[in-house]
């Protein structure tokens, strides 16, 4: 990757609809947090932006369900977000919202210039329309059964259940959450982009990152899970793409364009727009030029988004940029994919989540404990998982018991031999260096490894690997503990201080280097490290770019005869007691869910998919009379019945024991399924199947032929 001038970076804005969780955070907020954070401390001039997402039918929902209008449930959950993020140290510049004045006006601008140009085709198109609630209805307000796994309750635009990507017209029962209501299709006309037209402008540039004798990306940076999406969408052929909608919150059509009564800018063309609103208002408050960071070659756009964001920001919103004309494409979107939680997706709907508010208070001042666990767990190339034992075992084991000693031994040995003072480095002692080597292990060399590791660590940022920078922040700490564990200080004070001077002075020199290094991952722990060594790494702007300066000059960034402050533990170990709470709380979830869901079964089935009238007439279903019943013993669920079918008398075992008594089924008509292969149950041989009808509330009823006056009567 090459350096910028300066960089936009985003993070996608998320709707306030609901609180955040740790999925979001393991998506798009902590890596673009870590990478941010990288490019100020190697000084270079960016802006991080991101904000409330307050339009689309996701927030009415909301609003409908609480009974409060839809400022109201933005609102709350505006303040929630700010609050949330800024408390887990996610370094926006600005965390804007798409409510604002501002962003109405902005994505009204462009909404504007697209139009003029004649970027749009206005289109007629048959959409669900509530004839009760006397509205068209946004694919999120229409629910009904899936027609892939069958699932009762997913959306228009999407099935929560199996993730499959609909659209209205594919539910199976379609009702509108308005009224309750069946839907009708009512033509509506719209605004389109037409994206056929920019499938192979889109194409050449992500595929070769060139454009207009530009060469703006290299394509191998970006991640192959992005790419392949991008191929993918663009292999299936891109479609023109409806960017207003018949809503009532959201973004006006500007007012002077014909036909804009009721129609609103489609959420994901003005949530985009909502990266540049946000620019606008922090250039704004800052004194700066909004245009060099969205209009300037010379700026690196990059977004940080979860995969289900990625046709958007990486075909849609390219495409909305060229349509206007004068605005930079992103030079890379890093998405992450999914974070499970415990073995499952992680779901508002089913309150499977760790919610980041709730964490913030259940585990108050672990913030860093949580950023550690999320970004050791990144999604980074695929789907990962978070897991509360696997969060103990990490803060337990890594944080408490290598980073934390570490910095701890350092600080109070420096007391205890030194009070508190660095002592002196003496280039001339042979101290056993990480190897356990004496050879090799002068200080030069130990100091040099140490500089090849933070260029390494630099690298990996520069990739959005930040896992594996993370592992090199660890092993650096290793090396730390490593270099006490042999040449063990407390042992050889007596017999060789000079020696142990220096041992001290280097490990001292690692604690410096951990705290800066750790800035973007645990920016809590690096002020605590700070602290600890009584300097400061608040003023992030080129913190590391001086320090790597300065090391490769062979100068050191603690000077012999600092003082250092006194001892403080930088991470306590995670109880077992805390980590059990977390997961009953998650059990409580999953039995709440359970038992809707055995409410939501007294809804009706849904309809099985097709057979064949051939497939049907295979089916012998005869009339019948159950002349005799008995239980079956040591069983209550069976019953052993003998049922006259005309041409034959048949033995039948049925599973209905449990709700009905076999003295009062006697005589009763039935009808039979009499050509189901035999199946022995508790030594009785069952040639056939009695049809039952078994309604929502899970009661059986028997299904005779009402008329049918004998038995034997096929049913066909
Ligand atoms: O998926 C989401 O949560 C969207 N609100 C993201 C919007 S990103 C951007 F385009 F604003
Ligand atoms: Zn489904």
């Amino acid at each position: 990757m090459r350096y910028f001038k300066r960089y936009m970076v985003t993070s996608a804005l998320p709707y306030a609809n609901g609180p955040l969780h740790i999925g979001h955070l393991a998506g798009a907020y902590l890596s673009a947090d870590i990478f941010v954070r990288y490019l100020r401390m190697m000084g270079k001039d960016v802006a991080f932006i991101c904000g409330s997402d307050e339009h689309g039918a996701a927030i009415t929902i909301k609003a409908l369900k609480e009974n409060v209008s839809p400022q109201e449930v933005v609102d709350q959950y505006h303040a929630l977000f700010e609050k949330t993020f800024q408390e887990m140290g996610i370094s926006f510049d600005i965390y804007h919202r798409t409510s604002s004045e501002l962003h109405h006006q902005t994505s009204q601008e462009f909404f504007n210039n697209l139009y003029q140009k004649g970027e749009f085709i206005e289109k007629e198109s048959e959409q669900y329309y509530d004839p009760k609630a006397q509205q068209f209805l946004a694919d999120r307000y229409i629910t009904g059964t899936c027609p892939k796994c069958s699932n009762p309750a997913a959306y228009g635009d999407q099935c929560e259940k199996c993730g499959s990507s609909l659209s209205p017209t594919d539910l199976i029962n379609p009702k509108s959450t308005l009224s309750g209501e069946k839907p009708v299709l009512k033509t509506t006309k719209h605004w389109y982009l037409p994206l056929d037209n920019y499938e192979s402008w889109l194409k050449k540039w992500i595929e070769t990152g060139d454009l207009d004798g530009k060469h703006l990306h290299d394509p191998e940076d970006w991640k192959n899970h992005v790419l392949g999406q991008c191929k993918s969408w663009l292999e299936g052929g891109l479609q023109p793409r409806a960017m207003t909608r018949d809503l009532e919150w959201g973004v006006d059509v500007p007012h002077h364009i014909p036909g804009h009564e009721g129609k609103k800018l489609y959420v994901w063309m003005d949530a985009p727009i909502g990266y540049i609103s946000a620019t606008k208002q922090w250039a704004k408050d800052k004194g700066k030029n909004w245009k060099k960071y969205w209009q300037d070659d010379d700026t690196s756009l990059i977004h940080f988004i979860g995969k289900d964001n990625i046709v958007f920001h990486c075909l849609i919103f390219p495409a909305i940029l060229k349509a206007h004309g004068g605005y930079i494409l992103p030079v890379n979107v890093p998405a992450n994919q999914f974070m499970n939680l415990e073995g499952n997706k992680i779901s508002t709907s089913r309150n499977w989540a760790v919610w980041v508010h709730e964490y913030l208070s259940e585990m108050p001042g672990k913030q860093d404990e949580l950023r550690y666990v999320l970004i050791k767990n990144m999604p980074e190339q695929k789907d990962s998982e978070f897991t509360w034992k696997g969060y103990q075992d990490a803060v337990n084991n890594e944080l408490v018991n290598n980073l934390a000693n570490f910095v701890n031994r350092v600080v109070v040995l420096t007391h205890k031999y030194y009070q508190g003072k660095i002592p002196k480095f003496d280039e001339d002692q042979d101290i056993i260096g990480v190897e356990g080597d004496l050879e090799s292990s002068f200080h030069e060399a130990e100091i040099l490894r140490l500089f090849d590791q933070m260029d390494e660590w630099c690298s990996y940022i520069k990739n959005y690997d930040f896992r594996g920078a993370l592992k090199i922040l660890m092993d650096i700490s290793s090396q730390g503990n490593q270099i006490l564990q042999f040449n063990e200080p407390w042992k050889t004070f007596k017999e060789d201080p000079e020696k142990v001077k220096t041992v001290m002075n280097l490990a001292a020199q690692y604690v410096y280097v951990i705290g800066v290094l750790c800035r973007p991952f645990m920016p809590f722990t690096s002020d605590k490290i700070a602290r600890l060594l009584n300097v400061s790494f608040e003023k992030e702007d080129k913190l590391l770019l001086n320090l790597m300066n300065k090391m490769s000059e062979g100068k050191l960034p603690l000077k012999s005869g600092h003082v250092i402050s006194q001892p403080e533990h930088i991470f306590s170990r995670i109880e077992d007691v805390a980590i059990q709470a977390q997961i009953d709380k998650l059990s409580k979830s999953l039995q709440a869910q359970q038992t809707q869901d055995a409410s939501a079964g007294q809804s009706l089935t849904p309809i099985k998919s097709s057979i064949s009238y051939e497939d049907f007439s295979k089916l012998d279903l005869r009339t019948g009379t159950i002349v005799s019943a008995e239980k079956i013993e040591k069983s209550d669920k069976l019953l052993k019945l003998t049922v006259d079918i005309g041409v034959e008398i048949r033995t039948v075992v049925s599973g209905i024991a449990q709700q009905f008594d076999a003295q009062n089924i006697i005589g009763k008509k039935v009808v039979l399924l009499a050509n189901l292969a035999p199946r022995t149950m508790r030594g009785v041989t069952s040639e056939g199947m009695i049809l039952m009808a078994e309604g929502t509330d899970q009661k059986l009823s028997f299904v005779y032929a009402e008329d049918a006056n004998s038995n034997g009567s096929t049913i066909q």
